[in-house]
């Protein structure tokens, strides 16, 4: 109980801290970029679960980093979620309307804005990892910038949009292995970015970093089914994104795959499964196993 009070708490204070980071990185220019960081900031600044920037800074918390340098990890994964959010949306892509509640990107601006707001976001991500505030050593922040690469580009989160629409226009539909490694990169990758750049800032070895990595994995999956079983039996006010759309486009996704019990009984055993690799952890990593919880619990 108390750990659900204070996750609540946390996540409460992170969203509010990364808003106000957002906030100071996307103030308005007094030229014609204006649009453009309107949408940024349309974007970015008030809404969403801050599930990323929370893992990273409740991982850096294990390792007694500085908070704010946390936060600005945090920040700059945030950056590259919200991108991906954007262009996910965009008519070549979901064609979505609805994002956290409000009207798409594309829908409130335009699709050039969409793209541009996305692009800038990405690049801003890198520029955040790369500045001497995350942290002194230039080696940390070059792991850093390097681990976010890969998890961003095409052996990461892009790599896994590709094969998620490739699912949509395949002939055969895609069997599990498969839609494994689509959700690996797509969505699991960005949360193993989390894990792992709280062990760079904390300077972990390898069989630490091992451990987190597994978590990430763990989490990640079942996060993905989580979103899954949203999309099929969630509520769109909720969810504050339309729902039934997988079902719509005919995507195989773990339910199609598993049905709505075995998806849900295996998304509960990979959460089990996550905290086993905490183990080495007191309870200093009792956020992370608290988060590894609500992401199955969650219904938005
Ligand atoms: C939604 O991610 C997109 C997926 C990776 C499935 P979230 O559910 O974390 O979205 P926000 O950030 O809370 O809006
Ligand atoms: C999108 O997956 C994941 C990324 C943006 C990388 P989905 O298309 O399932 O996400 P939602 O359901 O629109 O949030
Ligand atoms: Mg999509
Ligand atoms: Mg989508
Ligand atoms: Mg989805």
């Amino acid at each position: 109980m108390d750990t659900v009070h204070n996750l609540k708490t946390a996540m409460e204070q992170v969203a509010q801290d990364i808003d106000e980071l957002f906030d100071k990185q996307l103030s308005i220019p007094e030229d014609p970029r204006t649009r453009l960081i309107e949408a940024m900031r349309y974007a970015a600044i008030g809404g969403g679960k801050r599930l990323r920037p929370l893992l990273v800074v409740a991982t850096c918390a294990l390792f007694n980093v500085d908070r704010k340098a946390a936060l600005r990890v945090g920040l700059a994964i945030e950056c590259i979620h919200v991108y991906s959010l954007i262009h996910d949306d965009m008519p070549c892509m979901d064609n979505d309307d609805l994002r956290r509640g409000k009207p798409t990107v594309h829908k409130a601006f335009d699709d050039a804005s969409a793209v541009l707001s996305g692009d800038a976001l990405q690049a801003l991500a890198f520029e955040i990892l790369a500045d001497e505030q995350i942290h002194a050593d230039p080696n940390v922040r070059l792991e850093l910038v390097k681990a976010l690469a890969i998890a961003s580009g095409k052996d990461g989160m892009v790599g896994g949009q590709a094969i998620d629409l490739a699912a949509e226009t395949s002939a055969e539909p895609f069997d599990l292995p498969t839609i494994t490694r689509l959700q690996q990169l797509k969505t699991g990758a960005l949360f193993g970015f989390c894990l792992e750049a709280g062990a760079i800032m904390g300077r972990q070895n390898k069989d630490v970093r091992d451990r987190l990595k597994a978590y990430a994995r763990d989490i990640g999956l079942a996060f993905q089914i989580a979103d899954d079983l949203i999309d099929a039996e969630g509520d769109e006010a909720i969810a504050g994104k339309a729902v039934g759309k997988d079902a719509a486009a005919g995507k195989a996704t773990f339910l199609s795959l598993l049905g709505l019990e075995k998806a849900r009984s295996q998304a509960t055993a990979l959460v089990d499964q996550a905290i086993a690799h905490l183990s080495i952890f007191g309870e200093e990593a009792d956020f992370l196993r608290g988060i590894a919880r609500y992401i199955v619990a969650r219904d938005h």
